[in-house]
């Protein structure tokens, strides 16, 4: 490892617009953030930046050295946004600006509407990373394919057989209803990781750190839109980073996961389960019942702050079957029409009109 200054790598969303619905970005969209990270790039507030697009999500990928939560760089990413959205509404774009929750930016977007992860580190002599970005999901998609990235041997070869992983990771897990935090160490504590992130729509894996020496691995957007806003307005499609090779998990053991299309909540209307496909980015737009739910894996190399890459990772023929699976799972879920398990459980459902059917039923009642 070399000594040096930290870098941060910092993914910031927001969806604040949809062409033909909640369906995709249009380029003029981001054409502005781009030519807004430009700019930033030129004053030196980012090292570098890539701007891209998970359906209907506009993602900054940015490099920096201001660290993590840095005024300069949130406030950069909000007025983005802002633009986006004037262009947005100009467009008449669905949902201009959804995810923009308040007018007073106040030092950083957490709990503002936008998503963000980040981490900060010494860059390594070589620093692969990987950019997930999902739509038609919550962060809690992430649970399932991050603990067996770093606590499942069945999955990660590295846990067993590499002396720098052997020692295992330490998760850093949200509660997203009770606003706590709770530090678990994983093979140890296994069970009790497992018992709170099961519970996906509440517990979120925010952070890994490699046990041994603390160096931060992976992190997860944690933000719940329909939590913030005490209201719908819209799913808080997630984004996460993960750090590949040379002690961390291999870039291979870090995609696996997502081998398996685990069944998600989002999808239509932010109140159904389906399964979560892997697919390419010019793949990466919801269609059928606005979904299925869909995740993208960009791949760079961080050199002296600047972005390498990206390399579009599961734009390979070796998730095709995850991908067929994934149809035929949607399909079984869609024959189930209104009902659970299809249909989140009343609790979970970010639109729900279960109120006023029971008051307008209470007339009917005997
Ligand atoms: P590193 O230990 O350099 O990450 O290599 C692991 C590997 O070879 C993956 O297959
Ligand atoms: P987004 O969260 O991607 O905007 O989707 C919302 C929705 O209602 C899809 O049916
Ligand atoms: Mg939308
Ligand atoms: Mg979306």
């Amino acid at each position: 490892m070399s000594t040096g200054k930290k870098v941060t790598l910092s993914i910031i969303k927001a969806d604040v617009g949809g062409l033909a619905g909640h369906h995709v970005v249009h380029p003029d969209l981001i054409a502005t953030a781009t030519r807004m990270l430009s700019e930033a790039k030129e004053s030196g507030i980012i090292e570098d930046f890539y701007v891209t697009n998970v359906g209907d999500d506009l993602q900054l990928i940015m490099t920096h050295y201001r660290g993590v939560d840095s005024k300069d760089v949130h406030s950069l990413a909000w007025d983005t946004f802002k633009e986006a959205t004037k262009v947005a509404q100009k467009l008449g774009l669905y949902g201009a600006g959804q995810d923009l929750l308040s007018d007073a930016f106040s030092g950083n977007v957490r709990g503002m509407g936008p998503g963000v992860a980040e981490m900060e580190f010494i860059e390594r002599t070589s620093e692969p990373v990987v950019a997930f970005m999902a739509d038609k999901t919550e962060p809690g998609a992430f649970n399932l394919p991050f603990y067996k990235i770093y606590a499942d041997p069945f999955n990660t070869a590295g846990l067993v057989i590499d002396p720098k992983l052997h020692s295992g990771f330490k998760f850093e897990i949200w509660d997203l209803i009770e606003h706590k935090q709770y530090f678990l160490n994983a093979p140890e504590d296994s069970y009790d990781i497992l018992a709170l992130i099961g519970t996906t729509g509440r517990f979120t894996i925010k952070r890994v750190y490699r046990k041994d020496n603390n160096e931060i691995a992976a992190a997860v957007s944690s933000e719940r839109l329909n939590l913030i806003a005490g209201k719908y307005v819209g799913k808080d499609d997630p984004v996460a980073i993960a750090r590949a090779q040379s002690g961390f998990p291999a870039l291979g053991e870090i995609l696996e996961p997502f081998s398996f299309p685990h069944l998600v909540a989002g999808w239509m209307r932010g109140s159904h389960n389906g399964p979560l496909m892997p697919v390419s980015q010019k793949d990466a737009r919801c269609t059928r019942f606005d979904g299925p739910p869909r995740i993208i894996a960009l791949g760079f190399n961080i050199k002296d702050g600047k972005l390498i890459g990206p390399t579009d990772l599961f734009d390979d023929p070796a998730f095709d079957e995850t991908r067929r699976t994934a149809q035929i799972i949607a399909d079984y879920m869609r024959r189930h029409g209104p009902f659970m398990p299809h249909r989140l459980g009343p609790e979970e459902m970010e639109y729900t009109t279960l109120p006023q059917v029971l008051k307008k039923l209470e007339e009917k009642k005997i």
